[in-house]
């Protein structure tokens, strides 16, 4: 099946690609960015999960926001866009979520969990400008004992040939991501996923770096 849910075509050579004020301008423009539908790594993985409390970092537009809150999550909207999280919140209230739905603004770059955890931490297509090894080391901590972190990227692909330097960086695989797991999180899923998508008017395949890990313990 095409996947038309691509999230790299959007001018990702701009300089601003990995700060705040780029990414509040995409999301103060008129059209949507990106599709609504929630992505398919995170249905695959959560939706055998009993619902609980959830964080989206890097949540955009709050697709996979709404879709959490749908399934019965209570759910928090994190990103460092205040434009997106706007946008975001706007969807959440005409999707009838907004009750189960809060926001949070923050850089994952320097993200502390201040105490917070949750049954699901989730991150897809961050790619921060820092390496994403650190930022999964941060959002351990905001993990609940029994629950789940789902992270998901680009995984490094031909089909990114003409992207920047700085972007191929930011790509990953999911084995690279394992050294930030401190003891007491089992990795369940360590994979690279095939996705069909949309590219320069174009069919490709691209991967989804997957990383799915569980923390042991009672709850969630
Ligand atoms: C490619 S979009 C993905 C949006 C959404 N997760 C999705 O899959 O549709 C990346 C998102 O991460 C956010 N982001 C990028 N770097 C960030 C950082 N350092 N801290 C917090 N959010 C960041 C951007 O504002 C943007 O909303």
């Amino acid at each position: 099946m095409t996947e038309t849910h691509d999230h790299t075509d959007h001018d990702p050579d701009a300089p601003d690609y990995f700060e705040e004020p780029g990414w509040d301008a995409r999301y103060s423009g008129s059209d949507k960015i990106w599709s609504g539908r929630p992505n398919p790594q995170l249905v695959a993985e959560v939706s055998a999960l009993t619902p609980g409390t959830a964080m989206d970092l890097g949540c955009g537009e709050g697709g996979d926001v709404i879709w959490l809150a749908q399934q019965g999550w209570t759910v928090t909207g994190a990103d460092f866009s205040a434009a997106g999280l706007a946008r975001a919140a706007e969807h959440a209230e005409e999707a009838g979520v907004a009750d189960r739905t809060d926001w949070w603004r923050v850089d994952a770059r320097t993200f502390e969990a201040a105490g917070r955890q949750f049954d699901l931490v989730t991150t897809h297509f961050l790619h921060p400008g820092s390496p994403m090894v650190d930022v999964v080391r941060r959002l351990t901590e905001a993990v609940a004992p029994g629950g789940h972190l789902l992270v998901v990227g680009h995984a490094p692909s031909e089909v990114f040939a003409q992207l920047s330097a700085d972007q191929h960086r930011a790509m990953w695989h999911a084995e690279d991501l394992l050294p930030a797991l401190p003891d007491g999180f089992e990795p369940l899923v360590v994979e690279e996923r095939p996705r069909v998508v949309e590219r320069d008017g174009k069919t490709v395949e691209i991967g989804d770096a997957t990383l799915l890990v569980r923390r042991v313990g009672t709850g969630g």
